[in-house]
């Protein structure tokens, strides 16, 4: 798929088949060569072809998705491997389900569960859209049990992740469970219930990205920055 960024960095996501997009600065149409490509009133686009990132934020969205940079954040503190086990709860939009069927691979494999059909479907439909051939939804209240065993990872982002049970027994030595809560209270009550399991506590962490419009002359913090989305609890079998 091709990508198009305006001269402020406004970025337009061609979806296949398309051939020209409609923008705020007149109608660009798709050079056989990437490249600069100007709209028909003249305006100079950057065309170029689209990662996972960009295709990603370009997903649908339901319930509040995991953005990149928490999501980030837990493939590197778990130094999760390419080719590994993950079950994911619930699904909501998908988003972090995809990312983290993108980073493990297509030797690695995500079952992520889902209780509610509505947002099952919007999951299934960014899967579908992303290509993504390694995960698995399962409509299914995640309260009744992982049917998963010798995991790498299980992330929850639900509202009650302590309801889960025998998280432990799905993991495999050295896997971890992380939770993503906007409270900390609730990150408190997760490591509580995870101690009981017998999990290691090993670190709580938020993620705070600021983007900055570089501009030589003034350096100047852009509008928009990413504040407080949530805590991220990482608990390990040890
Ligand atoms: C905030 S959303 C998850 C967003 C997702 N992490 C993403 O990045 O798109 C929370 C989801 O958990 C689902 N959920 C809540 N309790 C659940 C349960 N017991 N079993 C399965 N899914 C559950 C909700 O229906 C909702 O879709």
């Amino acid at each position: 798929m091709k990508l198009l960024i305006d001269p402020k960095g406004k970025k337009y996501l061609m979806t296949k088949g398309e051939t020209e997009m409609h923008t705020q600065h007149g109608v660009v149409k798709i050079a056989k060569k990437d490249g600069v490509n100007k709209s028909h009133m003249g305006t100079e686009y950057l065309q170029t072809e689209a990662n996972f990132i960009d295709m990603l934020l370009n997903c649908k969205r339901g319930p509040q998705v995991v953005l990149p940079k928490d999501a980030a954040a837990i493939v590197v503190h778990t130094s999760l491997p390419v080719g590994a086990s993950v079950v994911d709860a619930g699904s909501g939009s998908g988003w972090l389900a995809a990312f983290l069927a993108h980073y493990v691979g297509p030797t690695g494999k995500v079952t992520t569960y889902e209780k509610r059909k509505d947002f099952a479907k919007i999951a299934k439909e960014n899967f579908k859209f992303l290509e993504l051939e390694n995960v698995k939804l399962k409509n299914v209240d995640v309260t009744k049990g992982i049917k998963e065993k010798k995991l790498d990872l299980i992330t929850l982002d639900l509202l009650t992740p302590t309801k889960v049970p025998n998280i432990s027994k799905s993991l495999k030595a050295g896997g971890y469970v992380v939770v993503y809560v906007p409270h900390l209270e609730q990150a408190e009550t997760f490591v509580a219930f995870a101690k009981k399991q017998g999990l290691y506590f090993e670190r709580a962490i938020e993620v705070i990205e600021r983007e900055w419009d570089l501009k030589w002359d003034s350096l100047k913090e852009r509008m928009g920055a990413i504040g407080h989305t949530a805590y991220l609890v990482f608990c390990r079998k040890v």
